[in-house]
């Protein structure tokens, strides 16, 4: 059996709760086969609030000397909106470079859609993962008078931007090879130019992907009312954050939604994780539904390249979608039916 070192990070609210479910069916869907070494790491509002650190140097590098990253969520309403999230995820995902953001979409069957007629929705947003509005170029001068200014600055780079093309070229030829470039070219004519400009060189070594271009508020009406035209969304770093958590709404909730953000130079770990966040609203309830951060276990064994069990934590998964999705479940009853059926 071979090894793998994983780094943890439960962070905040339901990341806490859903995690030793996580690791319960990664654990057996994997035993006999593969070993995890875990270490879990205090890392989130809690160690915040007690030392006000959040992600120190030297936990940043144990965490680079790791295979892959778990993480559940993060951020606490007790602690101002930025603080964690740029402190320690936005610093993972932009130390470890980890560009490409994997989220796929898949309505399960079992699934209610609160779309009248969903279709069949099966599509893939690559997300930008370390460049756009969130690179935190800008500032705020005046701050507190009426003069203030405020400014975020979008950074997008030809380096940056081609190398999540290719990706996303690349992995459409593994599905239905059709590639929707989402941006906002008619008003951001700069960073639209030049994604479009590089999607157009790419697609020239792509023959086989079709590839077409919508406005990003054109692609919010579309998730919408025709979501199954969709193959691969290609789209810059802010504009995937929101259309993901519109995809999850389509597919029946953010709780299904798994995602990876992958260093694919393999440099650095890349890192698992649902879309959703620490929901407050419902955190401390016991009822939130771990299955997104169970299909990111999912995730991460493919980027192993640790097929079999990824296709057994899919296949449980999609059985208990189809079998108990309508029903009212605690976490624990969803994570206790998942490893029911590995
Ligand atoms: P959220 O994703 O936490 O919650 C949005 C809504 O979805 C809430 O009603 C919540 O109850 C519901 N929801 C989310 N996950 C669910 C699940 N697994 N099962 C059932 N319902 C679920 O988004 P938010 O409320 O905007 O953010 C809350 C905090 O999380 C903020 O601090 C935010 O910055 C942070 N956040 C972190 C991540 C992350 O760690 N990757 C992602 C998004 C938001
Ligand atoms: C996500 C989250 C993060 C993002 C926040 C918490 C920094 O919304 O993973 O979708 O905007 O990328
Ligand atoms: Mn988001």
């Amino acid at each position: 059996t071979s090894a793998y070192n994983i780094a943890v990070i439960p962070g905040d609210g339901i990341g806490k709760e859903i995690m030793p479910h996580v690791q319960a069916v990664l654990e057996k869907a994997t035993q006999g086969l593969v070993h995890f070494n875990y270490e879990t790491f205090d890392l989130g509002a809690e160690r915040y609030l007690r030392d006000g650190s959040t992600l120190p140097d030297d936990e940043l590098e144990r965490i680079k000397t790791k295979d892959a990253i778990l993480l559940g969520a993060v951020g606490d309403p007790r602690i101002k909106a930025g603080i964690i999230e740029r402190g320690l995820l936005l610093k993972l995902r932009f130390a470890l470079d980890q560009y490409i953001n994997l989220r796929p979409s898949k309505l399960y069957d079992g699934v209610k859609s609160p779309l009248a007629n969903p279709g069949n929705i099966d599509f893939v947003v690559v997300r930008e993962g370390t460049e756009g509005l969130y690179v935190g170029a800008g500032g705020a001068i005046r701050r507190g008078t009426p003069h203030e200014v405020a400014t975020e600055v979008s950074i997008n780079t030809a380096f940056g931007v081609e190398r999540v093309v290719r990706y996303a070229f690349a992995l459409a030829m593994k599905r239905r090879k059709h590639v929707t470039l989402v941006h906002k070219k008619n008003v951001l004519t700069n960073a639209g130019d030049m994604w479009q400009r590089i999607v157009d060189a790419v697609a020239k070594e792509f023959p086989e992907v079709t590839t077409d271009y919508q406005h990003v508020d054109a692609a919010t009406i579309f998730i919408v009312t025709d979501p199954s035209r969709f193959d691969v969304i290609l789209t810059d770093n802010l504009f995937g954050d929101i259309l993901t958590d519109e995809a999850g709404a389509v597919v029946g909730g953010v709780g299904y939604s798994a995602s990876a953000n992958i260093n694919a130079s393999n440099e650095y770990p890349s890192m698992f994780e649902p879309i959703h966040g620490s929901a407050p609203d419902i955190a401390g309830k016991g009822i939130a539904n771990p299955t997104a951060a169970i299909l990111s276990t999912a995730l991460m064994l493919r980027h192993l390249g640790i097929d079999a069990p990824a296709d057994r934590i899919e296949v449980a998964v999609e059985a208990d979608i189809k079998e108990s999705a309508t029903a009212q479940r605690f976490t624990a009853e969803v994570g206790a039916d998942i490893l029911a059926r590995l």
